[in-house]
């Protein structure tokens, strides 16, 4: 995205005061998912930074909102598409990490032997706030086998850690938030 089309696109994302509770502020992505030419340019923008990054074999989105970023990019990119998914919902066997959000506790999971060894993953989501989903989601796919070939948001919370909790790893996000 060049500059103005990225402020564009930011202008697509509601900013939410104290919701799901004070003081987190929300970033609704789902304006910017309703703007068919929005939603077309962050997926090119997320398939060029995939290329950048030497080939990639699969996408693995974090349920649920990196699904519905995640999907698409893979079929763009003509590659398979493996959700990694709240705790209870794929059948076993399957891989777990639990990990700490801005506002609470989650786990996520991967079924077991879903990712080749070997193979290089892109891990896709819509927000890297504190980095705790982004880097558990890093070490269910790495248990596997698999490799990180790099992390993507849409969009990146500054000052709350998360390029910190993700260091020594290729993160890129499109937009950035203060
Ligand atoms: C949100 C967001 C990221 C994560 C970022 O998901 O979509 O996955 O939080 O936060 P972090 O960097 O502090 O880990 P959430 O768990 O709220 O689930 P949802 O996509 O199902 O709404
Ligand atoms: N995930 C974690 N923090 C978030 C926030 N402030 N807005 C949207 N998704 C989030």
């Amino acid at each position: 995205l060049g500059p103005d089309r990225a402020a564009e696109v930011r202008a697509l994302v509601r900013d939410v005061p104290d919701y799901p509770h004070p003081p987190v502020v929300f970033r609704d992505i789902t304006p910017l998912l309703a703007d068919g030419g929005a939603f077309g340019d962050v997926i090119e923008a997320f398939a060029d930074l995939a290329e950048a990054h030497g080939g990639i074999d699969v996408v693995a989105g974090m349920e649920a909102r990196g699904f519905l970023l995640g999907a698409p990019l893979a079929t763009r990119l003509g590659v398979g598409f493996v959700p990694l998914r709240k705790a209870g919902k794929l059948p076993p066997p399957v891989e777990r990490v639990d990990y700490e959000l801005e506002y609470g506790s989650a786990s996520i999971e991967l079924r077991t032997g879903t990712l080749r060894p070997g193979s290089r993953v892109l891990l896709v989501d819509d927000v890297l706030a504190t980095g705790g989903t982004a880097r558990a989601a890093a070490t269910l796919v790495e248990r596997c086998g698999a490799v990180v070939a790099g992390l993507a948001f849409l969009l990146e919370l500054a000052g709350l850690g998360g390029r910190e909790r993700l260091a020594g790893r290729t993160v890129d996000t499109l937009l950035r938030a203060e």
